[in-house]
């Protein structure tokens, strides 16, 4: 009888259950989106309930549809939309307000108070991170400070913490009925409260944005026999034994397993993870530190991290908000009505500028303006701003590192998109590489999950399964290259100091 393993890839816009056989190849996928929720300008939320229902359902649709049962799988692997924060009630397993998610900037004053004393760097020597709205504990803050009742439900241990990761787990394992609270080293390496050395929870730093340490999920590898699925649940016994970040997931389904390999992924952001093997490397050039995963009994393999918030999430505003195109996939099409950008630049600064310039107070501008733009125009601008914003983080990268990279594995979404592709490899100038299998995320997350259980003897045995599919080298000179950048980053500038 053949086995499988399937991951559960819980991201921003939706939900998806993926079975893998044993070469990495996609069996059956389930998928549902979920509602986003904006309160306000720069509020971002969830339902969390919502999220576990569309998972359960996401998982019935993957089974059936390959005509599976819970004795055809052997393993269960999380993967998730990283830092979006849950609090919730561990008796009745109800969430005490919605999902808080990474995009959300209402942190923002939390955050300066805490960087009045010692600066936006403050934790980043342990904890690899500025302060900075995207990261979850200043979000645990804002509940416990404006949730009724809640700083006290916390500190009598009412209260449970979680990374969506950490809520699917405890549902998944049997909830209010003896849920297994518990996170990854990468979920956990996202709150600013994950000492990088001792891979435990830093009591000094909970202390500063004080949150009690009662409400924090244990921290275990990401490959590890987290625990079995509840008996009440489709894929009951199941073991779940891997939980990894999605874009740490990622990272893991290309196999940039050695020093030096990167990806780039794209999706509602574009993140780009540099492995740097079992070296902490502190940037100096504004990435991120973070852990790249870490297997059962081994020590864990760091990463710099370019993580930037909005880029596929603009194509969905030119869709959502503007009604510019019908489809995402429509604005490949509508740039293509143009022959350039018409000298219009995008820079989609909604939730601030995230790596590598970290600036809250930016939001987002179109210049460059002149009668003669069009919508296609604005399309163009929209795929060449996620091209832009990854040279960017690239180019931050090459700093912090010895050696600049030769090469980029990319994956997610908009790599489907050929003349993004060319473009990305343009203003890069390195080629871009996009590997058969561009669901990394989940398949990064079935290998954690397998190995976990021997259906993979380890890293060597998934690297197998990578091989590269299409190539994109640069086709423009160099002067070229610099011009585009410069325009771009004159644009940039003009998104600063907007919101005090
Ligand atoms: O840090 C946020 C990131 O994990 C979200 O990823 O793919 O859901 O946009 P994605």
């Amino acid at each position: 009888m053949a086995e499988y393993v399937i991951a559960i890839d819980q991201g921003t816009t939706s939900s998806r259950a993926i079975v893998f056989d044993h070469s990495g190849e996609i069996v059956s996928t389930g998928q549902l989106e979920h509602e986003q929720i904006f309160p306000r300008a720069g509020w971002v939320e969830h339902d969390p309930k919502e999220i576990w229902r569309n998972v359960r359902e996401a998982i019935g649709m993957a089974l059936s549809k390959a005509s599976l049962t819970r004795d055809d799988i052997v393993a269960v692997g999380i993967t998730n939309q990283r830092e979006t924060t849950v609090v919730w009630d561990a008796r009745t397993g109800e969430p005490i307000h919605n999902a808080i998610v990474w995009q959300d900037t209402r942190t923002r004053r939390i955050v300066e108070e805490l960087a009045a004393d010692g600066g936006v760097d403050r934790f980043q020597a342990k904890v690899g991170l500025p302060l900075a709205t995207y990261f979850a504990g200043p979000r645990i803050c804002w509940l416990l400070d404006n949730v009724e009742g809640a700083r006290k439900r916390a500190e009598t241990g009412e209260l449970l913490f979680g990374t969506i990761d950490t809520w699917l787990l405890w549902n998944l394992t049997g909830g209010t009925r003896g849920g297994i609270h518990a996170t990854d080293v990468t979920n956990a390496s996202r709150t600013m409260f994950m000492d990088l050395e001792s891979l435990a929870w830093d009591s000094e730093i909970l202390a500063a944005f004080g949150v009690p340490e009662s409400m924090l999920p244990e921290i275990r590898p990401s490959s590890h026999a987290f625990g079995r699925v509840d008996h009440s649940q489709l894929l009951a016994d199941v073991p779940i034994t891997g939980i990894l970040g999605d874009q740490h997931a990622a990272t893991f389904g290309q196999a940039a397993f050695s020093p030096g390999s990167a990806k780039n992924t794209y999706g509602t952001g574009n993140f780009m993870i540099v492995n740097t093997g079992n070296e902490i490397v502190r940037s100096e050039n504004g990435l991120l530190t973070t852990v790249c995963y870490q297997l059962d009994d081994e020590p864990p393999v760091y990463a710099l991290e370019g993580s930037i918030a909005v880029t596929g999430a603009a194509v969905q505003w030119l869709r959502d908000q503007l009604g510019l195109i019908k489809d995402a996939a429509d604005i490949e099409r509508l740039a293509k009505t143009v022959p350039d950008n018409g000298g219009v630049y995008f820079v989609p600064a909604f939730s601030g500028l995230y790596a590598p310039y970290w600036r809250g107070d930016a939001r987002g501008a179109i210049v460059g303006l002149t009668q003669y733009a069009k919508a296609g125009h604005l399309a163009r601008a929209t795929l060449e701003a996620t091209a832009f914003q990854s040279m960017d983080v690239l180019a931050a990268a090459d700093k912090d590192a010895d050696v600049p990279l030769k090469e980029l594995k990319v994956d997610g979404g908009m790599t489907v998109n050929d003349s993004l592709m060319q473009f990305q490899a343009d203003v890069l100038g390195i080629p871009v590489v996009r590997p058969r299998i561009t669901e990394t995320t989940a398949l990064g997350a079935a290998y954690a999950a397998g190995i976990g259980v021997g259906y993979w003897s380890g890293t060597k045995d998934v690297a197998k399964n990578w091989w590269a599919d299409q190539r994109w080298r640069p086709e423009i000179d160099d002067s070229e290259r610099q011009r585009l950048a410069r325009e771009w980053h004159k644009a940039v500038e003009r998104t600063f100091d907007w919101v005090d």
